[in-house]
């Protein structure tokens, strides 16, 4: 695991209400952009039977999950009552419009 900042590409690389997935050695990270530009990193992989987030539907600070339509927090990655179930969300942050990710998640999933 990485403690460090690296940068992994554009903020107009990412469709906003869209998704763009990074590979790392832990596995694909799915970087979501909301309606206000805001910047999300999930593992891409749905707590319920591993469905692919990137594929998902982006609304606010929420995806659904696009084969069985859990909410999935885009902030910590945690499923949305009643459904229960959590995926790795990593540290992001956007400076000058380059998108900078860690490695090392946020959440203990
Ligand atoms: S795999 Fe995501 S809701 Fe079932």
């Amino acid at each position: 695991m990485s403690e460090e900042w690296i940068e992994v590409g554009r903020l107009d690389d990412i469709p906003r209400l869209g998704s763009r997935v990074v590979k790392s050695a832990e596995g694909e990270i799915a970087l979501f952009r909301n309606s206000n530009d805001e910047v999300f990193a999930l593992r891409n992989r749905c707590p319920h039977k591993g469905g692919p987030l990137s594929e998902g539907i982006v609304a606010g600070k929420r995806v659904t999950c696009p084969l069985h339509n859990w909410i999935i927090e885009l902030e910590n990655g945690v499923a949305a009552p009643p459904d229960e179930g959590c995926t790795p969300a990593y540290p992001v942050k956007v400076e000058r419009d380059s998108i900078f990710l860690m490695l090392s998640p946020a959440s203990a999933c």
